[in-house]
């Protein structure tokens, strides 16, 4: 493909239209204060903030902790199995509108089930959204559990012990919230559980904890992809490792930027890591927590780095799609379709 003769002009419609996969979305966080504030008020929950503005405003963080303080509580207006549906729907119908052609969603049920809420309206809620907007819209969706790393082992097995009612609603599992002081092999044992089980493996690593954790999480967890994972640079042969490998990285901008990881987003490394060879992929990570949806994050990023041009766009998408849970048969599908994507966009010159 000749990705020269695609113009700079051109370039932002184009991250915007081109076919996508997100892969690193927590869909607690996609909950838009409007939605927690209408929320609360249907179920007769009373929240620290007096208005959606001064939420809003709420929402300048220092680093992770001081985001997943608020993250939880926002959460909290989560109650019944419609909640669960209508915070499903409201991302996956703006996923659409981004070109998303496959999510795959991130949920913390021991954020509900701590509150007292059935895990069944979790998975039932989510669901029921996913199959919904597949027969409306045709976006394909996987589910993701992951377990909350700054609780207990014990927790972790009682959640997955609890999930597996529910085992054909989920593809795999995943680990996050607090990363410093929680590496990832305080979940080993839990991991080689769900390894045997036959579910996919991925983990939060290296977005505020050091390289080891990436290294452990592969290790020890024997994940396929690292969530985030933008702190691999500090060790030169996880950085080869991971090129050879070509383990996915699901790397999140606004995130980073937002929580302090990079200050600008001119110094975020993710084109450095791309221009490396390693797999990374563009995702929202908690898309109303953070400025917007995976394609502000496509936006802002290429903004940051004129450097960035179609070919780049057009690997980040490649990138997403290889990476993502699906077949063989259906990844080909949808690379067909970003080749095609591309080879208009040429043809227009
Ligand atoms: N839960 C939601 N967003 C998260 C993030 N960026 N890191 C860890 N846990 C999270
Ligand atoms: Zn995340």
């Amino acid at each position: 493909m000749d990705f020269s003769a695609i113009s700079t002009e051109q370039l932002p419609q184009l991250l915007l239209d081109m076919p996508k996969a997100e892969l690193h979305i927590h869909i607690e966080g996609s909950l838009q204060p409007e939605m927690i504030f209408q929320l609360a008020q249907k179920n007769g929950i009373t929240l620290s903030y007096p208005d959606v503005a001064s939420l809003r405003a709420a929402y300048a963080f220092t680093d992770l902790q001081s985001f997943l303080d608020l993250y939880y509580a926002g959460a909290s207006v989560l109650l019944t199995e419609s909640d669960f549906y209508d915070m499903t729907m409201a991302y996956l119908q703006g996923a659409v509108a981004d070109h998303v052609v496959h999510a795959e969603l991130f949920f913390d049920p021991q954020t509900h089930t701590e509150r007292g809420v059935p895990i069944e309206y979790v998975f039932n809620g989510l669901h029921r959204a996913c199959q919904d907007a597949k027969a409306r819209w045709g976006i394909s969706t996987h589910l993701i559990m992951c377990f909350l790393r700054h609780l207990s082992e014990e927790s972790a097995f009682e959640t997955l012990e609890a999930a597996l009612p529910h085992r054909h609603l989920f593809m795999g599992v995943g680990l996050d919230s607090g990363e410093r002081g929680n590496p990832p092999e305080k979940f080993a044992r839990v991991f080689a559980k769900c390894k045997a089980l036959g579910l996919r493996l991925v983990a939060h690593a290296g977005e505020e904890g050091p390289a080891s954790y990436i290294e452990n999480a592969l290790d020890i967890l024997h994940v396929e992809r690292i969530d985030h994972g933008v702190r691999c640079v500090e060790s030169d042969a996880l950085v080869q490792r991971l090129v050879s490998s070509q383990v996915p990285l699901t790397v999140c901008p606004l995130s980073n930027i937002k929580l302090c990881v990079f200050k600008t987003m001119q110094q975020h490394n993710l084109p450095a890591l791309l221009s490396a060879g390693l797999n990374v992929t563009v995702n929202s990570d908690d898309p109303a927590y953070f400025g917007g949806s995976v394609n502000v994050n496509f936006t802002e990023l290429f903004k940051a780095h004129p450097g960035l041009g179609a070919k780049e766009a057009w690997q980040l998408a490649k990138n997403s799609i290889d990476s993502s849970f699906v077949s063989q048969d259906q990844k080909n599908q949808w690379l067909a379709q970003l080749n095609d994507f591309f080879t208009a966009a040429v043809a227009v010159q």
